[in-house]
């Protein structure tokens, strides 16, 4: 498998320097080959070549088999015009690889119960979502700008989907919905949208090629509640570009953690992007404290999409779990009487659990 490497910036380095280790140990288990061609992007790419997606970098991931991202951004270039801040890169990367459908699973490790911010009889025994957010098209794409200047200036953004677009992501999540739970909850504000309410008959109009599936509709402000007060109640969820963005960030801290959360975007054929949620962190950054683990587990996830191994994927979830069950956490999951490591032993142990 030949996979191109996205460090980035801030603790993006150091995170994926852990799950490059969990990959060397899976490839002599199995007996096979990843290789790893590191190209800049973000903030790195910025100090590098003024850009934040050189050419280079867009043409060395299209021609991989996946793409590994660790994280981009960081205060220093906060004040970059939009196009060419850090965030530019990644939108750009996504669009130009084509990955529209970003899969983000919150799934609740039985260890981390304690961890989450939510009382346990709400968490009962687990949690499993699947967030399915489109991911290059909405408002991140849709016409902006500005204009006038002093207390007449004026900007905008503008949120736009076609049916196509809304079309092809309803079909990964009932998909992803029949190898589940087959339910499946669609999140947008067609209350107050038009762009919603285009949105909602879409997806109505699919359900039909779907009679297994329990579909329902909820408007985003309902869902951000319901995803505190009942998690358990959702299975998968699908949503636009901006509600999927805040949404996931939600649901990654019922799990304990945003430094939990892996996520997989996938396109039309087998190149995926492969990215923990979280950011770069700067406050952190090379202080060997960030939680690694979303990246690990981003790295099980384009074992599973793009490289056709689902073994070795579920070998990296479960070496996960060994190693929490041994008690050992970094600071952001750290509860009373378990063991606090850094970055790069969790890392470590989590590659020695694959043999
Ligand atoms: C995410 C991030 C990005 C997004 C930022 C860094 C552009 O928040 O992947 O969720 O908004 O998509
Ligand atoms: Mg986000």
């Amino acid at each position: 498998m030949k996979i191109a490497l996205i460090p980035g910036d801030g603790i993006g380095p150091e995170i994926t320097q852990q799950a490059v280790k969990v990959l060397k140990a899976v490839s002599n288990k199995y007996i096979t080959e990843f290789s790893f061609e590191e190209v800049l992007m973000g903030g790195a790419a910025i100090d590098k070549t003024g850009l934040p997606l050189p050419d280079k970098t867009i043409k060395v991931c299209q021609e991989s088999d996946a793409v590994f991202l660790g994280a981009v951004g960081g205060e220093k270039w906060d004040n970059l015009p939009g196009h060419l801040r850090p965030e530019a890169g990644l939108l750009g990367l996504r669009k130009a690889l084509g990955v529209f459908a970003n899969l983000r699973p919150a799934i609740l490790f039985p260890q981390l119960k304690a961890a989450s911010t939510l009382k346990g009889e709400v968490l009962g025994d687990g949690l499993d979502i699947m967030v399915v957010r489109e991911l290059t098209g909405g408002i991140y794409f849709g016409k902006r700008g500005r204009a006038g200047e002093g207390e007449s200036a004026r900007a905008w953004d503008t949120m736009e989907y076609s049916v196509a677009e809304i079309k092809r992501i309803a079909r990964i999540a009932f998909d992803l919905a029949m190898g589940r739970g087959k339910k499946l909850t669609s999140v947008d504000k067609a209350n107050v949208l038009e762009n919603s309410r285009l949105w909602r008959e879409t997806i109505i109009q699919l359900a039909g090629e779907y009679p297994e599936v329990t579909l329902e509709h909820m408007y985003v402000d309902n869902a951000a509640m319901q995803l505190v007060r009942n998690p358990r109640q959702f299975d998968v969820i699908v949503t636009g570009n901006m509600f999927g963005d805040i949404l996931s960030d939600e649901a990654s801290m019922l799990t304990g953690s945003l430094g939990m959360l892996p996520s997989a975007s996938l396109g039309e054929g087998n190149l995926g992007l492969y990215e923990p949620i979280h950011g770069s962190a700067p406050d952190i950054a090379g202080k060997d404290e960030a939680n690694p683990i979303a990246a690990i587990m981003s790295a099980a996830m384009m074992l599973r999409y793009s490289g056709g191994m689902e073994d070795a994927a579920q070998d990296i979830e479960n070496a996960v779990s060994a190693v929490l069950d041994k008690g050992y956490r970094t600071g952001d999951i750290m509860e009373p009487n378990m063991k606090r490591i850094g970055t790069g032993e969790m890392g470590d142990l989590i590659s020695g659990e694959i043999k």
